[in-house]
């Protein structure tokens, strides 16, 4: 079986003050009814420390966005997998279209942020997504492909236990417009395929596929609905509760 998941990604958003507040506003909400979603929040590294301390015994999961691919040393203003691990955190976001397009995250080097999460047993949200060029060229199935190949197919099939994808047209992050939940079912079930491939069809079926890109209240529950669909990666929804709160319950 697997795990429907709702995931809000603050992006470089909301400073320690202001990310105890979210955190707070989101924990009263969240006591208000019951969800089968797992709820996952990744905030700034900065804030990871005192939201780790606020979110102890409660439903929500923190994350990083980030983490770098190798195990220590001179590489200024980067933050490791142990470092992550010895505050207690255990699920990372790796290959995020912002940081494919701003800061040299390549396939290659997505590969082996990768492996050095699982040597820590961190979760891993993986992002994929198509630019919308190559969506308009017909591009959009090889791109997802050759994305997931790279960094993820040469993994065994244990390791899929801590993988959850996450399909994130480029073209639908931050701009209002949302792939259509026919075009989030299509992919998500191509992805799924490859995966049943690759491994076998049980793997396949038990790996939750998230969609991202412009999810709000308003569009959640039909997205949600489509049955290779297994929640969401938020980007702005995330920074109001009550705005994530109605898309958890969306599910
Ligand atoms: P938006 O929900 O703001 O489009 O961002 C999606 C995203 O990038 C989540 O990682």
């Amino acid at each position: 079986m697997r795990t429907k998941i709702v995931a809000g990604n603050w992006k470089m958003n909301l400073n320690v003050v202001e990310s105890q507040l979210l955190i707070g506003e989101l924990m009263d909400a969240l006591s208000t009814f019951e969800t089968q979603a797992k709820i996952i929040v990744a905030p700034s590294f900065v804030n990871l420390p005192i939201l780790a301390v606020a979110t102890e015994n409660t439903t929500i999961t923190l994350a990083a966005q980030n983490v770098h691919h190798k195990e220590k040393g001179a590489y200024t203003g980067e933050v490791s997998a142990d470092m992550l691990s010895s505050l207690g955190i255990d699920h990372v976001i790796i290959g995020h279209s912002e940081r494919r397009a701003y800061y040299n995250d390549t396939d290659t080097v997505l590969k082996e942020k990768v492996s050095k999460a699982l040597e820590y047993n961190m979760n891993i949200i993986f992002c994929v997504g198509e630019q919308l060029e190559d969506r308009k060229t017909e591009k959009h199935f090889d791109v997802i492909k050759k994305q997931l190949e790279i960094a993820l197919f040469a993994l065994d099939a244990y390791a899929y236990n801590f993988i959850t994808i996450a399909y994130e047209p480029v073209w639908a992050i931050g701009t209002g417009e949302t792939a259509s939940p026919e075009q989030a079912q299509e992919m998500h079930a191509y992805i799924r395929s490859l995966i049943a491939k690759k491994h076998s069809a049980s793997l396949a079926e038990d790996v939750s596929i998230l969609y991202g890109g412009s999810v709000k209240p308003a569009n959640a529950e039909e997205l949600f609905s489509k049955p290779d669909v297994d929640g969401g990666l938020i980007g702005g929804a995330a920074l109001k509760a009550a705005d994530f709160t109605a898309i958890i319950k969306a599910i």
